[in-house]
C-alpha cells in the first residue's frame, strides 16, 4: 500500500521535481531517532487518550518491527517516500493499519525532524567527545616520553628559542580541551525539546511535553513554537566547534607534512598512513596528513553552508531547513572519518630526535645571552643590541655564540663572565624556560599535572 497524494491535489508531482524534492539520502540515518521520537509521541497520544492502550502497543511493536526490517535491510523505501519520517509511518500503518494511520496526531514533520536531529546530535557530541578525549590521552602518553627531547620553538617559520617536543604536544592538548568544551556546549544546546510545537503555533491538544522530554532525555521544552520549529542554532553550535577543531587538525596536519620533508626530516610517518607514487617509486606521501590539513575548509564549509540556509530565513519552517543535514552530516562524516587517523597517526610516528636536537642552531640561545647581560644589570633594550651584534660578529666569521674568547666578549662589555659558556647548551636553555606555562621540564611535568586533571575533570560522556 502506498500513501496516496493528499486530496488537496489533482494532478500528479512533476518526476523532476519528485526527485530533487527526495530527501531520504540525506535523512535515512535519522531512523533510530525517527522510531524513539514517534514511540514517545505515541506515549503522550495515550496519556490524552488519543490513543488506546491497544492501539499505543500496536503502534510500539509496529514501529519496533520497522526498525528491525531497516536493520535487516528488508526495508524498500517507497517512491512516495519523501523523507525519513514519512518512509517510517508509511511502512507503520502497512503494517498495523489504523493505529499507524492515527500517530501523526498533533505532529508536524516540522516539529518531528528538528526532535531526531537533536536526538541525534546529542549522540554525534558524545562520541566525538570520547574520540578527542582519546586524542589527548595519546598525546599525553607521547609527552611524557620527550621532557627533555629539545627542537627549535618556530615564529615566522625562522628557528626562534629551543623548545621541548613535550612542550609541542602538549599545546595540541590544550586546543582539544577547548574544542572539547565547545563540543559540549553543542551537546547541551541539544536538550531542548521542540515536540509539541506542531507545524509552527502549537496544538489543539494537550499533550504532557514535560513528560515526552524527560521520556527522551531532554532538559527542558520548548518555549515558543515558532523558534522551535526555525531552531537550527545548535546546530550551528556543533558545526562551529567542528569547523575551529578542523582548523586544529589541520595546523597538525601541516606540522606533520613539513616535519616529514628531507628538509626538516623531524618526524618519520608511519608506513601505515603514507602513501606512494604511482611514477616515482622512492616517493613516501603524507597523504593522511594532508588530508587532516584538508579537513578544515571542508568543515569550515560546512558551517558557512547553514548559516548561508539560515540567514534571511523568514519564520518558521521552510524547505530550506531540509538542507541542514547536508551540512551537518558532511561534517559529522568528515569528523568520524579523520579523527581515527589522526590518533593512529601520533600513536605511530616516529620522532627523530637527534634531527631534533641538530636543528637546534647555536643562535638559538641569543636570546638567553641577552636575558643573561640582563641579570648581570644591563638594560634590555642594550642587552639586545649587543647581542644583535654578537650574532653579527658570529655570522661574519663563520663561527658559533659559544666560541667568542671572552676577552672579545669583555671588549663589547665588561658585564661579560665565564658564566657565558654555561648558556649555549640547549638543555641548559630548555632549563631556563622556568615562568609558569613554559618549556622547562619542571613546568612541563607541573603541566602534565594539570592536564590529566583536566582530562579527569571532563569524564567524557
Ligand atoms: N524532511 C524535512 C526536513 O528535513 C521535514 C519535512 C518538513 N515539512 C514539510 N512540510 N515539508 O526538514
Amino acid at each position: 500500500m502506498t500513501v496516496a497524494r493528499s486530496g488537496r491535489f489533482a494532478g500528479e508531482r512533476a518526476p523532476a521535481f519528485v526527485a530533487l524534492n527526495s530527501s531520504l539520502a540525506l535523512d535515512w540515518r535519522l531512523w533510530p531517532e525517527d522510531i524513539e521520537g514517534s514511540v514517545a509521541h505515541a506515549r503522550a497520544l495515550l496519556g490524552a487518550g488519543i490513543l488506546s492502550a491497544d492501539e499505543f502497543e500496536a503502534v510500539e511493536d509496529g514501529l519496533a518491527a520497522v526498525g528491525r526490517e531497516i536493520e535487516s535491510g528488508a526495508f524498500v523505501p517507497a517512491d512516495a517516500d519523501e523523507d525519513v519520517h514519512m518512509a517510517v509511518e508509511r511502512r507503520l500503518t502497512e503494517l498495523i493499519g489504523d493505529a499507524g494511520a492515527r500517530l501523526h496526531t498533533g505532529r508536524s514533520r516540522n516539529d518531528q525532524v528538528v526532535t531526531d536531529v537533536r536526538l541525534h546530535l546529542r549522540r554525534v557530541a558524545e562520541r566525538q567527545d570520547a574520540a578527542l578525549a582519546s586524542l589527548q590521552e595519546v598525546l599525553l602518553a607521547r609527552a611524557v616520553d620527550h621532557v627533555e627531547t629539545v627542537l627549535p620553538a618556530y615564529t615566522h617559520l625562522q628557528r626562534a628559542q629551543v623548545t621541548s617536543l613535550a612542550q609541542h604536544l602538549l599545546a595540541y592538548f590544550w586546543m582539544l580541551d577547548r574544542d572539547r568544551s565547545r563540543l559540549e556546549a553543542a551537546r547541551r544546546a541539544c536538550l531542548e525539546l521542540p515536540l509539541g510545537a506542531g507545524a509552527a503555533v502549537g496544538l489543539d491538544f494537550e499533550l504532557d511535553r514535560e513528560a515526552e522530554a524527560v521520556d527522551l532525555g531532554f532538559e527542558c521544552v520548548a518555549e515558543n513554537s515558532l523558534d522551535a520549529v526555525a531552531n537550527r542554532d545548535f546546530v550551528v553550535d556543533y558545526l562551529a566547534a567542528a569547523a575551529q577543531l578542523g582548523v586544529h587538525v589541520s595546523r597538525l596536519g601541516a606540522e606533520l607534512v613539513l616535519w616529514a620533508t628531507a628538509e626538516f626530516g623531524f618526524v618519520r610517518l608511519p608506513d601505515a598512513y603514507a602513501g606512494g607514487s604511482s611514477i616515482m617509486p622512492q616517493k613516501k606521501n603524507p597523504d593522511a596528513a594532508e588530508l587532516m590539513r584538508a579537513a578544515a575548509p571542508r568543515l569550515t564549509a560546512d558551517l558557512g553552508g547553514l548559516l548561508g540556509v539560515l540567514h534571511g530565513l523568514p519564520l518558521a519552517y521552510n524547505t530550506d531547513l531540509r538542507e541542514d543535514k547536508r551540512y551537518l552530516f558532511d561534517a559529522v562524516d568528515c569528523l568520524d572519518q579523520i579523527l581515527p587517523v589522526v590518533r593512529g597517526m601520533l600513536e605511530e610516528v616516529t620522532f627523530d630526535e637527534a634531527r631534533m636536537a641538530a636543528a637546534c642552531d647555536p643562535f638559538l640561545a641569543a636570546t638567553d645571552v641577552a636575558d643573561y647581560l640582563v641579570e648581570k644589570g644591563v638594560p634590555f633594550r642594550e642587552a639586545h643590541h649587543l647581542t644583535g651584534g654578537l650574532v653579527r660578529r658570529c655570522l661574519e666569521k663563520g663561527e658559533g655564540l659559544a666560541e667568542v674568547p671572552l676577552e672579545d666578549l669583555r671588549a663589547l662589555s665588561p658585564a661579560f663572565d665565564e658564566g657565558y659558556y654555561g648558556l649555549h647548551e640547549p638543555v641548559a636553555q630548555l632549563a631556563r624556560k622556568r615562568s609558569r606555562g613554559g618549556s622547562a621540564p619542571v613546568r612541563v611535568r607541573e603541566q602534565f599535572g594539570r592536564a590529566r586533571a583536566a582530562l579527569s575533570a571532563r569524564p567524557c560522556c
